[in-house]
C-alpha cells in the first residue's frame, strides 16, 4: 500500500527519536521512499549517518546549505512529498508550528508545503497536559494537521502518563490509512473487542467466553475500507489485525478509559463483552483456603461505557452496539438500544445451542431507529464487511 509513496520524515529532538529509526525501516520494508530532515535536537539522538544509512537517502539538516539548496531547494522538498510526518514532535516543534515559525529546516520545510501532515507527538507528561501544549494541538487540529498519539505508560524521565510516542507499527498503521481508498477514507473508526478479566486476586479472574473474532473481523474490515482504526482489545484469543492502533486493556474501567481517551471518532462500534460487575476491593494477596469456609466475593457494578459514550458530550456520529442475548433477541435488543442511547444495535443469540461464541458464524438482527432488519447466518468476517458497509453509507449520508 505503501510501494512509492513519498515520505518526508522530520525527526525532531527528543529520546524518542531512536523510535525513528525503526519507523524508517518499517516504511522501507514497505517500499515507500523516505527522505529524512533532522533538527539540530535530533542530532543529539540519533545520527545522521544511521539516519541516512536505514533510509537509504541523504539527509537535509540545514536551512543555509548551498549543496542542498543546489540540488532540490527547500520549497521543492516540502512539496515533493505526498506526507509529511514528525515523529517524534517535541513540544517546542509544536509550538513553532502552532505559531507559523520558520527558524530552522523542519519548520520551514512545515510552513512551506500544501503536502499534508501526520505529527506523533513525544514528550514528558507535564508537557503534554501543558495548558500551551494543549492549545497548540487544537490549533494544529484546526489547521487541518493529524495527530496520532501519544500513548499513555511509562516513559524514559521515570514518570508516567499520556506523552510516550505511538509506536513504530502505530504510526505505519496511520500513515497506510492516510493513503488508503475507501468509503471509510479519512475517517476514525474506534472499536472495543474481547472479554475483559477483572481480578479476584492477583491469580484469578473474572472472564467470559467472547473470542474477540466479530470485533477483530471489524476492524479488519474498517481498516480495508481506508478507515484509521482505534482497536482497544480485552484479553482475546484471536490476534488483532494488523494496520491498526490497538489498544491493550484487561479491565472494564480501563476499556472506558482507553476509549475516552481515543475519542473523537467518526464512529465506535462496542463489540467487546464487557463484564457488567467486577470484584469490589479485589485482594492485593493471593487468597488461601481456610478450614471451614468458602470465601465471599462482593462486587461493585462496571461502567457501562457503551452507555456513558452515547450519551456523553463528545459523541461520536454513529455509535453501535451489540447486544447478546439468550431470549427474546429482538425485544431485549430493542429495549437495550433506547436504554443506551446508542443508533444502532447488532443483536445476536449466543445461547450455547447456537455455536455464536467463540464460533466463526454469526446470526445477527440489526436494530436501528426504522426497526429490526434479520440477517441471514454468515461468516463473522462477512457480518464485519457488511456492517463496514452500513458505516460508510450512514457516514456519507
Ligand atoms: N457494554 C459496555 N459496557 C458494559 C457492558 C456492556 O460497553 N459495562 C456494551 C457491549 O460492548 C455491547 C452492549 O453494551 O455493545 C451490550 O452488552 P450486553 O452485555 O449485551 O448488555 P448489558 O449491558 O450487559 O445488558 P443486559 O445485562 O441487560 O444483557
Amino acid at each position: 500500500m505503501l510501494a512509492n509513496k513519498r515520505i518526508l520524515l522530520i525527526i525532531s529532538g527528543g529520546i524518542a527519536a531512536f523510535k525513528a529509526l525503526d519507523l524508517i525501516r518499517r516504511l522501507k520494508e514497505r517500499g515507500a521512499i523516505v527522505t529524512p530532515v533532522l533538527t539540530r535536537g535530533a542530532e543529539e539522538f540519533v545520527t545522521p549517518l544511521s539516519v541516512s544509512a536505514l533510509a537509504g537517502s541523504k539527509v537535509f539538516r540545514d536551512l543555509f546549505d548551498l549543496t542542498d539548496e543546489a540540488e532540490m531547494g527547500h520549497i521543492e522538498l516540502s512539496r515533493s512529498a505526498d506526507l509529511i510526518v514528525v515523529a517524534p514532535a517535541t513540544a517546542d516543534l509544536m509550538a513553532k508550528m502552532a505559531q507559523g515559525l520558520a527558524g530552522d529546516l523542519a519548520t520551514t520545510l512545515l510552513l512551506a508545503t500544501d503536502t499534508p501532515v501526520l505529527v506523533a507527538p513525544a514528550m514528558n507528561v507535564r508537557m503534554w497536559n501543558h495548558a500551551a501544549t494543549q492549545r497548540n494541538l487544537a490549533t494544529l487540529q484546526s489547521d487541518g494537521i493529524a495527530i496520532i498519539g501519544p500513548n499513555e505508560g511509562d516513559m524514559a524521565c521515570g514518570e508516567y502518563g499520556p506523552g510516550r510516542m505511538s509506536e513504530p507499527l502505530e504510526i505505519v498503521a496511520a500513515i497506510e490509512a492516510h493513503f488508503a481508498d475507501g468509503p471509510l477514507q479519512g475517517k476514525h473508526v474506534l472499536i472495543t473487542s474481547g472479554p475483559t478479566h477483572e481480578p479476584i486476586d492477583p491469580v484469578r479472574y473474572i472472564a467470559n467466553r467472547s473470542s474477540g473474532a466479530q470485533g477483530t473481523a471489524l476492524a479488519t474490515a474498517c481498516r480495508d475500507m481506508g478507515a484509521r482504526v482505534t482497536f482497544v482489545t480485552g484479553p482475546a484469543s484471536v490476534a488483532p489485525p494488523e494496520g491498526v492502533e490497538v489498544v491493550a486493556v484487561e479491565t472494564a474501567q480501563q476499556m472506558l478509559e482507553a476509549v475516552q481517551s481515543a475519542i473523537p471518532a467518526d464512529a465506535a462500534i462496542f463489540a467487546a463483552a464487557v463484564a457488567d460487575w467486577r470484584v469490589e476491593g479485589a485482594s492485593e494477596q493471593k487468597m488461601k483456603k481456610t478450614k471451614g469456609g468458602f470465601p465471599t466475593l462482593s462486587f461493585a457494578e462496571n461502567p457501562d461505557i457503551l452507555a456513558t459514550v452515547s450519551q456523553g458530550s463528545d459523541r461520536p456520529a454513529l455509535v453501535v452496539g451489540f447486544a447478546a442475548e439468550t431470549e427474546t433477541v429482538v425485544e431485549h435488543a430493542t429495549a437495550k438500544r433506547l436504554r443506551k442511547g446508542c443508533d444502532w444495535i447488532v443483536a445476536n443469540d449466543v445461547s450455547p445451542a447456537t455455536g455464536i461464541m467463540g464460533g466463526s458464524e454469526n446470526d445477527v438482527t440489526l436494530i436501528t431507529e426504522e426497526g429490526a432488519e434479520n440477517w441471514p447466518r454468515m461468516g463473522k468476517d462477512a457480518v464485519a464487511e457488511k456492517l463496514a458497509a452500513r458505516i460508510a453509507a450512514a457516514l456519507e449520508a
